[in-house]
């Protein structure tokens, strides 16, 4: 990964250049990185708060040959290597919340988004958004985000080598991304399952039809959360806000 790397000072949002670059006929690992995004993009329509020279912000196309439905597989295992690559250059030991958010503290520090290109049965291109709060200092945050985000540097107390973390996760993602092409997902969940803090507890899932309440048991080959309610039935979850009662 990351033969072809394109830095830019400002864009949009990286999400856009890498798909118009994936449609052009990037090759696989290309990557984009912005110092900063005007219209940073988050999951379920949201924006993502994306200010200059504080953050990591930046996409990758992958093409691998799978299914789409395996592709949220693939935001799994970024959210791993990304961990991984944090737990390596900062020491911090982050956890992850299904399906893609990366905590300290309960906050929340990464996000990631994968989006695709594809036809039926075929995938054309994955476009996996990685979004790090890095050196932001709790004035940069706005109101609304101060009780629910963090930075890297609000964690451990002192400024972090953006350079040096990018660099660590597009080696853990290529790292994993060869392992998983060659022997599929199994070693991604169990780490996956390894460093998230909703499995075995006790959630709310929000959906855009309603809550589930139960108990997190694990994720499926998919990725999907699966939740046993009080009644003992198993949901599956595909897309949702997840929320954990404090006791
Ligand atoms: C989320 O909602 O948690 C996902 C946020 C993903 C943000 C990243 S920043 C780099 C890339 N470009 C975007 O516009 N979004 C993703």
């Amino acid at each position: 990964l990351g033969r072809n790397v394109y830095f830019e000072e400002t864009v949009t949002s990286t999400q856009k250049i890498a798909h118009r670059l994936a449609y052009e006929g990037a090759v696989e690992g290309t990557v984009v990185v912005a110092e900063e995004q005007t219209s940073g993009r988050g999951r379920l329509d949201r924006s993502w708060y994306s200010p200059k020279h504080t953050g990591i912000w930046m996409s990758i196309i992958l093409r691998p040959s799978i299914p789409p439905s395996r592709a949220p597989q693939l935001t799994l295992l970024t959210a791993v290597a990304v961990v991984q690559a944090i737990q390596e250059v900062t020491g911090l030991e982050p956890d992850i919340k299904w399906p893609n958010d990366i905590l300290l503290q309960q906050k929340k520090v990464v996000g990631i988004l994968t989006e695709l290109q594809a036809e039926t049965e075929r995938i054309n291109s994955v476009i996996i958004g990685i979004g790090i709060n890095v050196n932001q200092e709790r004035i940069h945050f706005p109101e609304e985000l101060s009780s629910i985000a963090t930075s890297l540097r609000l964690e451990k107390g002192e400024p972090v080598d953006r350079a040096k973390l990018i660099q660590c996760i597009l080696l853990k993602i290529e790292k994993l991304y060869k392992e998983y092409m060659q022997h599929g997902f199994k070693i991604v969940k169990l780490l996956w399952e390894s460093y998230s803090t909703s499995i075995g507890k006790h959630i709310v899932a929000r959906t855009l039809t309603g809550s589930i309440e139960g108990k997190a048991i694990g994720i499926t080959d998919e990725g999907v959360l699966l939740i046993e309610d009080l009644t003992g039935k198993i949901h599956q979850i595909y897309s949702a806000d997840i929320e954990i009662p404090q006791e």
